[in-house]
């Protein structure tokens, strides 16, 4: 279990969390840029990075050095309210700063995933050329009141997968496809930090901390953070 889990970094309420993580995501960003002339993010969905968007997108960047990836989709087309792209398009990318070259939607094909999964891992190696995985200087996660994270739900096909980049996954509590980044292509990162706000996530967030190993169920447990953002309330 991550030894990162012993000091969280706790927040009284989502608004301060989400504050913080913009502030903190800026500087990694920056610090990317100066050092190695680019800065590869890898953002999550769901509705706790919502606002954190919204403030990044505020922040002075070095946009036209940032390329944006997705860590998980829904099997919807962008222009669906469940699309994770619509949502950081209209939180994060909405300003004319960033070159369309440099944003990396999940290649979406809601009749064959696979396809859609092959094409996406296609773009991340051709992207990571020479790496044997993809160096995210910095990828935010989400953790769900299941303890998913990304789209590596319980129970299903893609917590398996320890050579691809990114996979279609069918999840069958769902009864829907989801594509997602794997396990070990999210582990590569730099900077690996998890957002849990509100006391619906305790359950999850201390069955992923327990002593317990136990991913298939627990799927977060699978990743490596170096950092977890919590709300007080989240805390197990
Ligand atoms: C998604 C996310 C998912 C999300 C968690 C937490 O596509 O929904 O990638 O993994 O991060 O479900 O979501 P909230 O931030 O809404 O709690």
């Amino acid at each position: 279990m991550s030894t990162s889990n012993k000091h969280p970094i706790s927040f009284e309420t989502t608004a301060e969390l989400q504050q913080a993580v913009a502030l903190a995501s800026a500087n990694v960003i920056r610090e990317a840029v100066n050092e190695r002339g680019i800065a590869n993010v890898s953002l999550s969905g769901g509705s706790t990075p919502r606002r954190i968007y919204q403030l990044l997108a505020e922040e002075d960047l070095p946009w036209d050095q940032i390329h944006w990836f997705w860590g998980d989709e829904r099997n919807v087309t962008s222009d669906s309210d469940q699309s994770n792209e619509r949502m950081v398009r209209e939180t994060l990318l909405r300003h004319q700063h960033t070159p369309e070259s440099h944003i990396h939607p999940v290649t979406v094909d809601v009749d064959q995933p696979a396809i859609g999964a092959q094409a996406y891992e296609k773009i991340l190696r051709g992207h990571f050329l020479g790496h044997d995985t993809p160096e995210w200087d910095l990828i935010l996660l989400g953790l769900g009141d299941d303890a998913h994270t990304a789209s590596l739900f319980p129970g299903t096909k893609a917590l398996q997968e320890k050579e691809r980049w990114f996979v279609e996954n069918w999840v069958e509590q769902m009864n829907t496809f989801r594509y997602t980044l794997t396990a070990p292509a999210i582990n590569s990162g730099r900077n690996i930090w998890f957002l849990v706000a509100g006391e619906g996530k305790r359950e999850a967030l201390g069955n992923v901390w327990s002593e317990q190993y136990a991913p298939t169920e627990y799927p977060s447990q699978l990743i490596s953070p170096t950092a977890w953002y919590i709300t007080r309330d989240a805390k197990p």
